[in-house]
């Protein structure tokens, strides 16, 4: 199997987003030793905003491409064949003002194309992205797996959604809650790894 981890906290070692994607990467390494492993640091190594020559690029047929629109349209390639060639994909992220990092969102605007990744059938969308097992290692200040921030989270529901959309409904969360609580920060990380059930 091939496992793709994706990073999108700018912390590096420090981030409870990463040692909760690290748990996971490993606790599958450990289920099948000839798993493969590609780590994708989306902050360390961002892909652009979308610009014009992007969506051009999406929209205009392989052989009518400019050099231009040629050379724009190769990081959604890169993005969709690396995701293409996953059969797992750990996506380790921070909550930021209740939704995800730029950095992720990003990389989302550049997997989420037409004809690549969803269709329309008629009227149903078609997620094209499938048979991938998602595991999202979600980290946050506050608590927002229940209670009243619940209706806050637009992380965890944002990613099922888009996910989804594209084809990636086998989607399991788990997640670092209340790191900035101090009832909770002491133990909130070793909570986390021992709730990952593969
Ligand atoms: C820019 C920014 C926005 C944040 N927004 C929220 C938030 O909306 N809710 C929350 O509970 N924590 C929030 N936090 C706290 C982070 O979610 C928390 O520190 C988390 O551990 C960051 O993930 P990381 O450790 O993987 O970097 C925010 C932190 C930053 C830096």
């Amino acid at each position: 199997m091939k496992i793709l981890h994706l990073i999108s906290s700018p912390q590096g070692e420090a981030s409870f987003s990463v040692k909760l994607g690290n748990a996971v990467v490993k606790e599958l390494q450990s289920a099948n030793p000839d798993n493969t492993l590609t780590t994708h640091d989306l902050s360390a190594t961002p892909y652009p905003h979308l610009e014009e020559a992007h969506l051009t690029s999406f929209y205009t047929p392989e052989e009518k491409r400019t050099p231009e629109l040629a050379e724009a349209v190769k990081h959604s390639d890169e993005a969709i064949a690396e995701l293409m060639a996953a059969d797992a994909i750990v996506i380790d992220t921070p909550m930021y003002n209740f939704s995800i990092p730029s950095t992720l969102k990003t990389w989302i605007d550049h997997i989420a194309r037409a004809g690549k990744t969803f269709k329309y059938d008629g009227k149903a969308p078609e997620g094209l992205v499938k048979n991938k097992k998602v595991y999202l290692a979600i980290a946050s200040g506050g608590v927002y797996s229940e209670g009243f921030m619940k209706a806050y989270d637009f992380t965890e529901p944002y990613l099922r959604a888009v996910l989804g959309f594209m084809g990636m409904t086998d989607i399991k969360a788990f997640r670092v809650e209340g790191i900035k609580v101090p009832d909770l920060q002491a133990t909130a990380l070793d909570r986390a790894i021992a709730s990952i059930e593969l």
